[in-house]
């Protein structure tokens, strides 16, 4: 579709935003901008993405009967998923029955929103390189797998992930014998629904991990092209990204690996319900790299969030890219500067709290804020993101790192 209608009128272009966190929020500042009448839908009141949008719905989006029910009531041309844990099957479901689009399609909703399906698919049908890895429903298989045996051994180290879960929860390394159990238990707790599964997967000893942002936008003659940022580097604290940075340096010919695993993955991805090559906009795919060597981890048929860097070096951040590709707008990958961005979290465990230092922080040269207006704030929860850019790309490290801990989160 190149038509887009008036906000707020019988012509507007209606799109629905499932999840509206801070990645949302920045989609729904590029679609409003745009002229795109927004429905931002979450759990709870107030999240980020619904403090820009048009309409803020709450619902419980893993509810099937709520969640159809909404998109019925709503009628969006578009639905976008920004969270995993979503009724995906309903997705699916009214996708089939063309009531509504689903982005990318609801197939790739549905397959990456458990480790499971993104992982089979990858490895099993791409036959793309992963890590060993194997699928267990109790503590007694998840030893078998490590010892190997009923099978190939994943042996030590390894990483013990439920298979519903993101931002690291329930993950854990295990070094040996001693530590399978604490694993086993830490990943029940943390699981995102109560089913009891893991995948456990070999620890690779990698040099450094990326995200290869990759678009799937219309191009003029009508057929679908896919479109590569540059490798965005960063740093991961207990699976959780604290630090990222574009562009990170590579080799060619890891470069060239990547790329090619990250288009055999978002072709597939892309395929729509009757095979059609229509689904688009931006995925991020998450790679190890050592030496020349590459392996797929999981991507995110979305936003990533190591790219908020993008903000503040690229002509179009990751989010614009997003917003552009899925309503049929051509897109611009190109690098404006080097830059990083480097993670504020709460500290702190209380609703409607303040940030000190923000003139601080901002006085840090070429530097800029994202503070996400979270109802809420947790020790661990991501409140906003320092950006900072620089012709080198370590300056900019330090300077993002740096106006980051100028921000100090307090509960008043
Ligand atoms: N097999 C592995 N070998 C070595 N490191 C790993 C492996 N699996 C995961 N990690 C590390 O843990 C991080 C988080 O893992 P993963 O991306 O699978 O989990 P996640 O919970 O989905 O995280 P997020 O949602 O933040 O992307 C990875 O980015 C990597 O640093
Ligand atoms: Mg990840």
């Amino acid at each position: 579709m190149t038509t887009l209608g008036t906000p707020l009128s019988p012509q507007a272009t209606k799109v629905m935003l499932l999840g509206s966190g801070e990645l949302g929020k920045e989609v729904l500042i590029a679609l409003q901008r745009l002229g795109v009448e927004t429905i931002a839908v979450d759990r709870y009141d107030n999240a980020p993405g619904q403090q820009v949008a048009h309409h803020a719905r709450t619902i419980t989006m893993s509810d099937p009967a709520q969640l159809k029910a909404l998109i019925e009531k709503e009628k969006p041309y578009l639905v976008v998923p920004e969270i995993e844990a979503i009724a995906t099957a309903t997705l699916q479901e009214l996708e089939a029955a063309g009531v509504v689009r689903v982005v990318p399609t609801a197939r790739a909703a549905r397959l990456t929103m458990d480790r499971e399906g993104i992982r089979r698919l990858a490895a099993e049908t791409l036959g793309l390189p992963t890590s060993p890895y194997r699928f267990c429903d109790s503590l007694e298989e998840l030893q078998a797998a490590i010892d190997g045996s009923n099978g190939a051994a994943i042996g030590y180290p390894c990483i013990v992930k439920p298979v519903m879960s993101s931002s690291g929860k329930g993950q854990s390394k295990i070094d040996g014998p001693a530590d399978v159990q604490k694993a086993w238990d830490y990943a029940m707790a943390g699981g995102r629904v109560s089913h009891g599964r893991v995948i456990v997967e070999g620890f690779i000893d990698f040099d450094y991990e990326i995200t290869q942002l990759t678009v799937r936008a219309r191009a003029a003659d009508g057929s679908v092209q896919t479109h590569f940022c540059d490798p965005i580097g960063h740093v991961q604290v207990s699976g959780d990204y604290v630090e990222s940075w574009q562009p990170h340096p590579m080799q060619a010919v890891a470069l060239e690996r990547s790329r090619q695993i990250a288009k055999a993955v978002t072709d597939n991805l892309g395929l729509g319900l009757d095979g059609q090559p229509d689904g688009l906009g931006l995925f991020g795919v998450e790679l190890f790299v050592k030496g020349d060597q590459v392996w797929f981890s999981e991507v995110s048929p979305r936003p990533h969030d190591t790219g908020l860097v993008t903000l503040a070096t690229q002509v179009q951040s990751e989010f614009e890219l997003h917003a552009r590709a899925i309503l049929g707008l051509p897109v611009n990958t190109a690098l404006k500067t080097p830059g990083a961005s480097a993670v504020i979290y709460g500290g702190v465990e209380a609703r409607g709290i303040v940030f000190d230092g923000v003139a601080d922080a901002l006085r840090v040269p070429n530097t800029d804020l994202r503070l996400f207006g979270k109802p809420e704030s947790f020790t661990k929860r991501r409140m906003g993101v320092a950006l900072a850019f620089d012709a080198d790309v370590e300056v900019a490290r330090k300077n993002a790192k740096l106006a980051a801990s100028k921000v100090k989160p307090r509960a008043v």
